[in-house]
């Protein structure tokens, strides 16, 4: 019999954390004995939800790889599969555990391949057990806090224990982690963890613990090596980057630590993801000062309904968003905006769903990421009564992506004719001489040229529109 050694999460500990306390900072090196252990097999991990997920597939590539593991060139012949999962709508998790379900047969047939559990499902409780009773594939289950463990927990499942998870440790940020960076010209790099926010109808703050941000050295070095590595672009991410350093005791920590990054020299500086209630005055000065600072702003606002934006405790009104929309545009005259918004939040009348569509008709955004609310256990929203109709959130999503849409075609029109500066993240897989890649306003660019290298920056003249990309030709 294989022994079973688990800790369950705690998801209610979220309500009882001390929010000012400082972070624990540990520094992680491989035990000298783990270097070989995968020598020989190969890995794959399936990543799904936001950057900061695809910032931790690449860390677990790089723990895995010290480890002596090599790449799989497909899930299907991997010896270790890791599936790095979002909890943020069901659906989703959904998904996932249908993903994990149909490995059974693969299980059975080989025995010693590894299947493994990460990311914020991995933190929930009802998901864990759920995992340890009903899917014996899973061999290994580890949350978002226990990166730095990965290596010993494979080491106790190569030696035949299964169904291992771990209670995350929360409180720590662990600095030197090795990491296998996707794009060497595009990088991410975090900037804090965590989110202290409670928006009640997010799970992320139960997933990801509370906020803890890095020390600007430790970023600053990142970004610099990143730089002299040739890396074109940095994406600085957290759930709530205004509110960088506050834990730290920092005044106006995210505007000295993006003049900073600014300062490194690097191309291009991108963050993810803005809070309006944390956007100070003198971000937008930052952004409007530093050219290597992108104008474009991806800025959730998920309602312009007042009375649904306080019950999801997002903290400001629709006014004060269009007050910072306006303060915006007046100081950068071409930036760009993005957003996130929910349909159907708990008793949301045709009214405040108006209001919404209102708001999108003030903003003018050049995109938005829509959703439909989904309720997530142990959530404060979760006990408020899902009370909306699904045909009515499908019908409100619709219309609401369909003014989406007008605005995004009509933004992009003013793009025709002009020159933006484009880079290039390689050819299309059917042309050689078709090129795609992000301008600084982060729009996607398809172009055609001639020996274009995956990592330039080229400037491209603007030649046709649609929606959702540009048409262009490299000068
Ligand atoms: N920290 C970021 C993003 C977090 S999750 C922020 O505050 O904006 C990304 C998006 O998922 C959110 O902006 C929100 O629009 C959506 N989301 C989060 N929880 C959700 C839920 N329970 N149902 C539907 N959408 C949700
Ligand atoms: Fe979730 Fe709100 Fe935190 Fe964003 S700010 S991660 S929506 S709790
Ligand atoms: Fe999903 Fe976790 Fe990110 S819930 S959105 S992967 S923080």
């Amino acid at each position: 019999m294989k022994k079973n050694e688990y800790i369950l999460p705690d998801q209610k500990a979220a309500g009882r954390r001390n929010l000012k306390e400082q972070a624990e900072r540990v520094s992680f090196s491989m035990p000298e004995h783990l270097h070989r252990l995968g020598e020989g097999k190969t890995y794959f991990v399936r990543t799904y939800g936001c950057q900061a997920n695809v910032r931790d597939g690449e860390t677990l590539g790089g723990l895995l790889e010290e480890m002596g593991f090599s790449p799989a060139a497909a899930q299907e012949e991997a010896d270790v599969l890791i599936f790095n999962t979002c909890a943020v709508r069901r659906a989703a998790e959904e998904h996932v555990l249908g993903e994990i379900g149909n490995l059974k047969p693969l299980k059975e047939k080989h025995p010693e391949k590894i299947f493994g559990v990460c990311g914020c499902m991995a933190q929930e409780e009802g998901i864990v057990r759920e995992l340890i009773n009903k899917y014996p594939q899973v061999d290994l289950i580890f949350g978002t806090h226990n990166l730095d463990q990965l290596p010993s927990l494979m080491e106790k499942v190569l030696q035949g224990k299964r169904s291992i998870s771990v209670l995350s440790e929360e409180g720590r940020i662990i600095e030197g982690m090795p990491a296998v960076r996707t794009k060497p010209y595009k990088g991410f790099v975090n900037i804090m963890y965590g989110c202290d926010k409670f928006c009640t109808y997010c799970i992320v703050p139960y997933t990801r613990g509370k906020q803890r941000s890095r020390r600007m050295e430790d970023i600053l070095a990142e970004i610099t090596q990143l730089r002299e590595a040739g890396g074109k672009e940095v994406q600085l991410l957290g759930q709530n980057v205004n509110a960088y350093g506050k834990d730290l005791g920092m005044e106006d920590g995210f505007t000295d630590l993006l003049r900073a990054c600014a300062e490194t020299g690097i191309e291009r500086i991108r963050f993810y993801t803005s809070h309006p209630r944390d956007y100070s005055s003198s971000t937008i000065d930052v952004m409007r000062d530093y050219p290597n600072v992108m104008k474009a702003l991806h800025l959730p606002v998920q309602s312009g309904s007042d009375e649904i934006l306080r019950r999801m405790n997002r903290g400001y009104t629709a006014e004060s968003y269009r007050k910072l929309v306006d303060e915006m545009k007046a100081k950068i005259p071409d930036i760009t905006f993005t957003t996130d918004l929910i349909v159907g939040f708990p008793s949301e009348t045709d009214e405040q769903f108006e209001k919404t569509l209102e708001l999108v008709d003030y903003c003018r955004f050049d995109s938005a990421f829509t959703f439909i609310y989904s309720p997530r256990e142990g959530t404060p929203a979760a006990r408020m009564e899902d009370d909306i109709p699904l045909s009515v959130k499908k019908e409100r999503l619709q219309v609401l992506n369909e003014r989406i849409t007008k605005y995004a075609r009509e933004n992009n029109e003013a793009y025709a004719e002009r020159t933006l500066k484009v880079l290039c993240e390689g050819p299309s897989k059917k042309r050689d001489d078709v090129f795609s890649g992000y301008s600084e306003e982060n729009k996607l660019v398809n172009f055609t040229g001639k020996g274009i290298r995956e990592g330039e920056i080229v400037p491209v003249r603007i030649t046709g529109v649609k929606s959702y990309s540009l048409d262009g030709e490299a000068l």
